[in-house]
């Protein structure tokens, strides 16, 4: 059985998950019974080159040839900022489709409207690949809730600036060679100005908070400096005195209240984290039971993003009713017995 997906951008992340998704059809029909097929993929510029084969049939820049198609069961939205992906995507649900996103700064803004809106149209609104490239935090966090309270999220969580400053203390690289390096193996936002000064950490931070805590953060409540506060001079007498500068997203919860930051920070040269180098991110959890975890990976690029979006698309297609066009999800109920629950 085929499953029908629209995707929205074929830029970095795009490309990743049309080339995965592609290539591994057959794979993902053993894991989840179901082809997956992209029919149809919105652009701005159809006539520009790109390192994608196959594609030259589906190409459109008419959203609705995909959100008005009934056909299509799921969009992948990876153009990123606002206008129009809101718009998209809220159609998106209205029509019924799931929902899996790479944009942090949609959920962050506008996750708790487009999370209501997908809960009562019965869809799945997805957004794995929005924090945190290839690490499956949001599932981890998910996981960990069940069963623990946890206090403090934070870490490394911007790909662009940590390679950023990683070619400049490492290689000697100057700044705007290293942002161009970056910019060129696809980490960077399109506004590079959003890594700079910290906003993709922030709205990174603000979904962590609201997954951890289950508290809700405007992105203006959050203190933020980005690296283009550093000078050269920082970064030289950091390392003189045993420490590197890394980019910092921290928030932690205690007795009801939130208090957090998005600043770089002086880490001891022999801590764990002055290691996360190139484009890694770590991801810190503590929590009351399990203590402290860290996870690294890559936190950038076309194929770890595309791996965490695909991801999150056979976490639909594992719990998708083709005879309904319904998710459901599996409930353990008080008895110990499972049970299906479609919505
Ligand atoms: P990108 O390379 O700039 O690609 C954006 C794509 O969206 C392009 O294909 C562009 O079309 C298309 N697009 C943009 N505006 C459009 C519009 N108004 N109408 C139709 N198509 C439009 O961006 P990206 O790096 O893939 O990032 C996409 C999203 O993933 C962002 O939200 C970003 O924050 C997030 N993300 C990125 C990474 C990463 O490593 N890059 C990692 C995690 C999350 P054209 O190709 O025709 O210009
Ligand atoms: N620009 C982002 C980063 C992409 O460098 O971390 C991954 O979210």
């Amino acid at each position: 059985m085929e499953f029908k997906i629209g995707l929205l951008g074929l830029g970095t992340v795009g490309s990743g998950v049309y080339k995965i998704v592609t290539s591994r059809k057959q794979h993902i029909k053993q894991k989840t019974g179901f082809y997956p097929e992209i029919k149809k993929i919105l652009v701005k510029h159809p006539d520009k080159p790109r390192n994608v084969n196959g594609i030259d049939e589906i190409l459109t820049t008419d959203a609705n040839e995909i959100l008005c198609d009934s056909e299509i069961s799921a969009i992948i939205e990876v153009m990123g900022g606002i206008d129009p992906a809101y718009d998209y995507v809220k159609k998106a649900i209205i029509s019924k489709k799931h929902v899996i996103t790479a944009n942090k700064e949609l959920i962050a803004k506008y996750g708790d409207e487009l999370r209501e809106m997908a809960d009562e149209n019965g869809v799945f609104l997805k957004f794995e690949a929005s924090v945190a490239g290839a690490i499956p935090i949001i599932h981890q966090i998910e996981r960990l809730k069940i069963t623990d309270e946890i206090n403090f999220v934070g870490g490394i969580i911007n790909g662009t600036t940590n390679y950023i400053l990683t070619q400049i203390i490492e290689k000697g690289m100057k700044y705007d060679e290293a942002l161009a390096s970056a910019q060129k193996r696809g980490y960077a936002e399109s506004n590079p100005d959003y890594d700079i000064k910290g906003f993709d950490a922030l709205y990174k931070l603000v979904i962590l908070i609201k997954k951890a805590f289950d508290v809700d953060v405007s992105v203006n409540s959050i203190m933020r400096y980005g690296i283009n506060e550093i000078k050269y001079d920082d970064i030289y007498y950091a390392g003189k005195w045993g420490y590197k500068i890394k980019p910092f997203a921290w928030a932690k919860y205690e007795k009801g209240n939130v208090y957090g930051s998005v600043e770089p920070v002086l880490i001891e040269a022999n801590n764990i984290l002055a290691s996360v180098g190139d484009v890694n991110n770590a991801v810190i959890l503590r929590g009351d039971g399990f203590k402290e975890l860290i996870f690294i990976g890559k936190g950038a690029g076309q194929m770890p993003t595309g791996d965490s979006v695909v991801a999150d698309l056979i976490d639909v297609l594992l719990n998708y009713d083709i005879k309904t066009n319904r998710t459901s999800k599996r409930i353990l109920v008080f008895n110990g017995s499972f049970t299906d629950v479609f919505y």
